[in-house]
């Protein structure tokens, strides 16, 4: 039988969340946690391995160097720093390219060729930075990009509308971030869309200010920031959800950030999409048929994404 082997490389809040949370939904056998915080990494992995008495089943947190993760089927990338609640993710982009040249080149030397799940911000440029850098196959590396903008969308449409969340089909698309939009055409409650229930329906499915709505998801990261210092918990679900679909095989479409080669029309970014996640990575992008303001709204946030990658190497 074969051990399922994630590497998380950066175990902060984000990582040791995603960590813990694999391990308590039973999604690895054995976690190599990797910090250049090394006591940090040591910490970690010692803290979960205290857990498993109480898990659903055993897990082993190893903590390594990056050299050590080449026969890991999954590498989470989650080092970096979170943004301040001052500052835009995109900020974030100085000090998070500094972290990946030091660990980068040591992925490389390991041999490492699985699925990389790429989380640290900003999301979408370090994911194209990575798979660049790696010379990476673009099917096998993305970044949670939007899964967790869509994770805060879903729970705000469903208090707007008294329907479970999984219930609908709602997700944000672009950056995650200040560009992400959202293609309300394409929303859903089990496949009826909504614009026609608010239509037929009004009492019971009231219509919205759906721009105030995306701004309060755009806001929600930083609500969380302000308030505790870290976004962890939703991050570490919706990795783990990622992490399943792959080890699962589930052909489980969810919005996360890809290479676009043509799909959208938009050419060398990464931005989030709905696409389909099985057990070679990526199986399928899906099209979705935007309407001309979507289509303008999402390659606006591609626009302001190819910048940042620009950016990225000149830093
Ligand atoms: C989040 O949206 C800060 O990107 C992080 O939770």
């Amino acid at each position: 039988m074969e051990l399922r082997k994630v590497a998380i490389i950066g175990t902060g809040h984000v990582g040791s969340h995603v960590a813990f949370s694999l391990a308590t939904q039973g999604e690895v056998d054995q976690l190599y946690m990797v910090d250049i915080d090394k006591d940090k990494a040591i910490a970690q992995a010692t803290d979960i391995n205290d857990a498993v008495s109480y898990l659903p089943h055993r897990v082993e947190a190893i903590p390594c160097e990056p050299e050590d993760i080449g026969d890991c089927d999954i590498l989470v990338i989650s080092a970096g720093p979170l943004p301040s609640p001052e500052q835009d993710r995109l900020d974030t982009l100085g000090s998070t390219v500094e972290v990946l040249r030091e660990f980068l080149p040591r992925v490389k030397a390991s041999g490492f060729n699985g699925f990389i799940v790429s989380i640290s911000n900003p999301a979408d440029v370090v994911a194209a930075y990575v798979q660049e850098y790696l010379d990476y196959p673009k099917h096998k590396i993305i970044s949670s990009g939007t899964s967790l903008d869509s994770a805060r969308l879903q729970r705000l449409v469903a208090e707007q509308i008294h329907v479970h969340r999984r219930s609908l089909s709602c997700y944000a698309m672009g950056e995650h971030g200040g560009s992400a939009m959202v293609p309300w055409s394409h929303v859903t409650v089990s496949g009826k869309p909504l614009k026609e229930l608010q239509q037929e329906l009004p009492h019971r499915f009231p219509t919205f200010d759906e721009n105030a709505l995306v701004e309060q998801m755009k806001y929600g990261g930083y609500l969380i920031l302000i308030g505790k210092g870290s976004t962890e918990f939703g991050i570490a679900a919706s990795v783990t959800e990622i992490i399943r679909a792959y080890f699962h095989d589930e052909q489980k479409v969810l919005p996360l950030s890809c290479k676009l080669e043509g799909e959208y029309g938009e050419h060398n970014v990464f931005a989030s999409v709905p696409a389909i996640i099985g057990k070679n990575g990526i199986e399928e992008i899906l099209e979705l048929h935007l309407t001309a303001d979507e289509q303008k709204a999402f390659h606006n946030s591609c626009e302001r994404i190819r910048e940042y990658i620009k950016l990225a190497h000149t830093l």
